[in-house]
């Protein structure tokens, strides 16, 4: 095998947990080779900091930033033409691109049709930007592959040439994913889902076997967003509070996100399936502000606790295999 190894990064509720920031800071501190993006589309949004400048990006992975070889994998749906103002965007941004952005071969292109039909949405509450139909034409195998779009060529890559078969080097990998477990497919609450696989194991369906995973990397807020057509945020007036404090609008739509308690019975269950072994919690500077700790437990019961410390002792307690918690408030990293 040519993997040194694979660290994962998962989202443990509905998305935007704050992936893009962890996946900088894990840039920074390991020597990775390749970056790869392991599901999803422009649908997501991932926003950091480098160098004082704000940086969105929706589909290519935050390594090039780093200027490492950042690529998006076959679990993922492309938009050839957001694909190109992305790069553009991120050229223009002044991040050196040339040689470092690719597209896995057999990922699967949105095409106007998908969009065309995700804007007709109204009962899931898409993000709109042709994710579900492209991935229901990839399964139903009559969707078009990266490789066979002509002006995706100078950026197609083969995984399997490129993490098998290079020869005198030993990758070392992140992926970096997209939504999050209350989203997965198969997971997630359906159908209030998204259409790709937003487990762990939707990293290695990417080509790269489950013995070269080390660490698992699990992000969460310390509270709860949602994004769609469900109703998710109770009526206290609290959770407006939390959502103006935290900033909860959409990086992709800019829609308000709803707003709830940290659900740690979902988060615990997101812990086991994705084998995660480091949680990032976020946000808890926003927590602070509102002076309030409070969660619902796996019974679904709310508890309330009298400080931060009492209900981070809680939260030790509930996830027992978890060999670090990061506590984070710190918009550039950990
Ligand atoms: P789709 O992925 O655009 O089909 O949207 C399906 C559901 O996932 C909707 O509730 C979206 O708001 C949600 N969703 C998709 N991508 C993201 C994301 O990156 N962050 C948060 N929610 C997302
Ligand atoms: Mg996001």
């Amino acid at each position: 095998m040519s993997i040194a190894y694979a660290d994962v990064i998962v989202d443990l509720q509905q998305g935007d947990s704050g992936k893009g920031k962890i996946a900088n800071a894990l840039c920074k501190m390991n020597d990775y080779t390749h970056v790869i993006r392991y599901n999803g589309g422009n649908n997501a949004g991932h926003t950091i900091y480098h160098n004082g400048k704000k940086i969105v990006t929706h589909a290519i992975p935050i390594g090039v930033v780093h200027g490492i070889k950042s690529i998006i994998g076959s679990g993922c749906v492309v938009n050839a033409e957001h694909f190109f103002n992305e790069l553009r965007e991120l050229q223009n941004a002044g991040v050196q691109t040339a040689g470092l952005v690719f597209i896995a071969a057999n990922a699967h292109v949105i095409t106007d049709e998908h969009l065309a039909e995700d804007r007709q949405d109204n009962v899931i509450g898409t993000t709109k930007r042709g994710n579900g139909p492209a991935y229901r034409d990839k399964y139903a195998r009559k969707g078009i592959r990266a490789m066979d779009v002509p002006q995706l060529q100078p950026f197609i890559i083969d995984l399997y040439e490129e993490l098998h078969r290079s020869p005198n080097r030993m990758a070392r990998i992140l992926f970096e994913g997209a939504q999050g477990f209350g989203l997965d497919i198969d997971w997630g609450n359906y159908p209030y889902v998204t259409s790709s696989h937003c487990t762990v194991g939707g990293a290695i369906l990417n080509g790269v076997p489950p013995q070269a995973i080390r660490d698992v990397w699990g992000v969460a807020k310390i509270y709860e967003t949602y994004v769609g057509a469900k109703s998710f945020e109770p009526p206290d007036a609290i959770f407006k509070k939390i959502r103006e404090l935290g900033n909860e609008y959409g990086a992709t739509t800019g829609r308000p996100r709803q707003c709830n308690w940290l659900d740690l019975g979902t988060l615990k269950k997101a812990v086991d399936i994705n084998g995660v072994n480091k949680v990032v919690f976020n946000k808890m500077d926003i927590m602070s502000q509102i002076g309030e700790w409070r969660l619902y437990d796996d019974q679904g019961q709310t508890r309330s606790y009298d400080s931060e410390d009492a209900m981070k002792r809680y939260i030790y307690e509930e996830l027992p295999n978890v060999k670090q918690i990061v506590w984070s408030d710190n918009p550039n990293g950990f």
